[in-house]
């Protein structure tokens, strides 16, 4: 009868990876992308709104891989200006630039016979991309400032928070770099998009956080457990992750109760923090129909109110995904610098 189980995807499924929560469907084909590309050498790519849970699977491939016993090195791109960056990367030479007062050894290097995430690689300068794209295709580079060329064998994997595509299409990211990286694709869903596993998510996160506090908050009323659920999630399972931890150790029994949840969760506008496109178009949505329900279809500024409403949101997520830095949002959205500002002052959101 064994012969009757070779069927690979049912296989392949089988037992969710060590320390993922989620059962359903959409996480089920994560994790059967996650042990088959685990297997192989290729460039795997990312995608996912922030708090997804993109860094666990990227540690998750390298455990089930054949590199699982090598080092695993992350390297936040978005982190560090180009320059940085670089020599971070690739090391430099002793004199390569100022402040460069010993040879160093880069990321590149240390991963050796092991795996380097490459987390927000949206945020690399086409200079560092040409660069990247070498590594991926020779497995080989020079240390900045250095003419000696090194080998090395690391396996790329790659992460994202925003659509790569739509950048190589305002010329911020390179086309080729994207297909080389993209050789998997692995699209981690959000939260609001699976909310099915919203419930083991939470009693996770409460055993996880009852521990730690020497708590035990392991039960949930249902009316909290309804607006869990309910709860649009912009910020996805670091947020959810975020808030049982604030209501174990705010809580003075041993149940999660609705009135432990913060403002955000009970109804109030959702605290948004997402950044991807998906993000906006559920925002949007949102608000036409706030917008049709508040005014009825009739009203006649109905189009005005709602578009700015999602202009203001729009401008209030870009920033807060920039940090607050005007100049990197202004090009982010594609407007000009002093348009923003304008409207800053228009939506009180100057600071
Ligand atoms: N399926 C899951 N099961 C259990 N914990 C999860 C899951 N997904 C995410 N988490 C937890 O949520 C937090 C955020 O996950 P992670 O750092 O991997 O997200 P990310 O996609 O890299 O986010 P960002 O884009 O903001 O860097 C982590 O603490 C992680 O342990
Ligand atoms: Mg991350």
């Amino acid at each position: 009868m064994s012969r009757g189980m070779s069927n690979v995807d049912g296989n392949e499924s089988g037992p969710p990876i060590p320390g993922l929560i989620g059962e359903g469907t959409a996480m089920e084909r994560v994790y059967r992308l996650t042990r088959r590309v685990a297997r192989s050498n290729a460039s795997v790519l990312l995608l996912g709104e922030t708090g997804t849970g993109k860094e666990l699977i990227a540690k998750a491939i390298h455990r089930l891989s054949p590199r699982g016993s090598g080092p695993f090195i992350r390297v936040n791109c978005g982190a560090l200006a180009e320059n940085l960056l670089e020599s971070e990367l690739f090391g430099h030479v002793r004199g390569a630039f100022t402040g460069a007062v010993d040879n160093r050894t880069g990321r590149f290097e240390a991963a050796h016979t092991g795996t380097v995430f490459l987390d927000e690689i949206n945020s690399t300068t086409p200079k560092l991309q040409v660069k990247l794209l070498r590594v991926l295709q020779e497995h080989e580079f020079e240390r900045v400032g250095d003419t000696q060329t090194i080998r090395v064998d690391t396996r790329v994997i790659a992460a994202s928070n925003c659509d790569l595509l739509d950048e190589a299409a305002a010329g911020r990211f390179r086309e080729d770099l994207y297909y080389r990286l993209n050789v998997v694709t692995i699209e981690l869903p959000p939260l609001r998009e699976r909310r099915d596993d919203i419930p083991s998510l939470v009693y996770h996160f409460l055993k996880i956080y009852s521990e730690e506090n020497f708590r035990h908050v392991l039960h949930v009323e249902p009316a909290a457990m309804q607006a869990l659920q309910d709860y649009a999630w912009p910020g996805n399972v670091r947020e959810l992750q975020n808030y049982i931890e604030r209501a174990v150790v705010l809580s003075p029994g041993d149940e999660l109760t609705r009135d432990l949840l913060p403002e955000p969760v009970l109804g109030g506008r959702p605290r948004r923090i997402g950044r991807s496109r998906a993000d906006l178009e559920t925002l949007a949505s949102e608000l036409i129909q706030q917008g049709v329900e508040t005014a009825g279809p009739s009203a006649e500024n109905l189009y005005a109110a709602i578009v700015n409403r999602v202009e203001r949101e729009l401008i209030v997520q870009v920033l807060a995904g920039c940090d607050g830095v005007q100049i990197k949002a202004a090009e982010r959205l594609g407007i000009n610098r002093n348009t923003l500002h304008k409207k800053l002052k228009e939506y009180g959101l100057e600071s």
